[in-house]
């Protein structure tokens, strides 16, 4: 992991100064409750074209949104971290952090990304407050990303041609408690979409 180094000399504590106004106080400009939606599961399962369906969905009922997808962000904040574990994790803090800065903003946040790690995904629910963090896991199974591959990244790998790749050669850890599964296999986008959706009736 291409990562900064830590300082030679020790920085002195600082501790967050606390802002004036609270992101509910942001949020109910809104109109709304700022929350953060996290899908996790394999590259291919469905995890963006779900995440732009339903951001779609709220935009058109006046929900003020984000995606932060992992493609994206690896493309500029994350553009130095690979695939390795190491890089992963600290692929999802970073997600995970900008995610509850948005939150506190006062918006709706959509993260996809594959975040296979437990530990790390339940690191990122910490950081919100009790039922403003919802756990979706996308289970679409790995025959069927396999299968759709849309980037041709899966034949790579199975030939050998990309390392640590999600599924075959580096792990992916399903949520033990989502409060949410869609499997896309099994689930038309709309109707997956709908019930992402009642998430956000509550
Ligand atoms: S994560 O594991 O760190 O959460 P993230 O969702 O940001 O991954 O990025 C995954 C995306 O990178 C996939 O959608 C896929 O397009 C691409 N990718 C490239 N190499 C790999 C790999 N070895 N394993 C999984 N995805 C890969």
């Amino acid at each position: 992991m291409n990562n900064a180094q830590p300082m030679s000399t020790p920085m002195p504590a600082i501790r967050p100064y606390g802002l004036a106004l609270s992101s509910d106080a942001r949020a109910a400009l809104k109109s709304q409750r700022a929350r953060c939606l996290w899908l996790t599961g394999l590259s291919g399962a469905g995890k963006s074209t779900l995440a732009n369906a339903l951001e779609l969905q709220l935009n058109q009922r006046g929900f003020h949104t984000f995606i932060l997808d992992g493609d994206n962000l690896r493309n500029g904040l994350c553009s130095d971290l690979g695939m390795g574990a190491d890089c992963r994790r600290e692929n999802i803090r970073r997600m995970a952090e900008v995610a509850r800065l948005m939150v506190d903003a006062g918006l709706i946040v959509i993260v996809a990304a594959i975040s296979p790690f437990r530990a790390e995904r339940e690191a990122a629910r910490r950081l919100f407050a009790e039922g403003d963090f919802i756990e979706v896991y996308v289970s679409t199974p790995f025959s069927i990303c396999a299968q759709r591959d849309p980037k041709g990244l899966y034949q790579a790998a199975l030939q050998g041609r990309i390392k640590d790749f999600t599924g075959i050669d580096s792990p992916y850890e399903a949520p033990l408690k989502a409060e949410c599964e869609i499997d896309t296999q099994n689930l038309h986008l709309e109707d997956a979409c709908a019930r992402l959706a009642t998430l956000f009736a509550q």
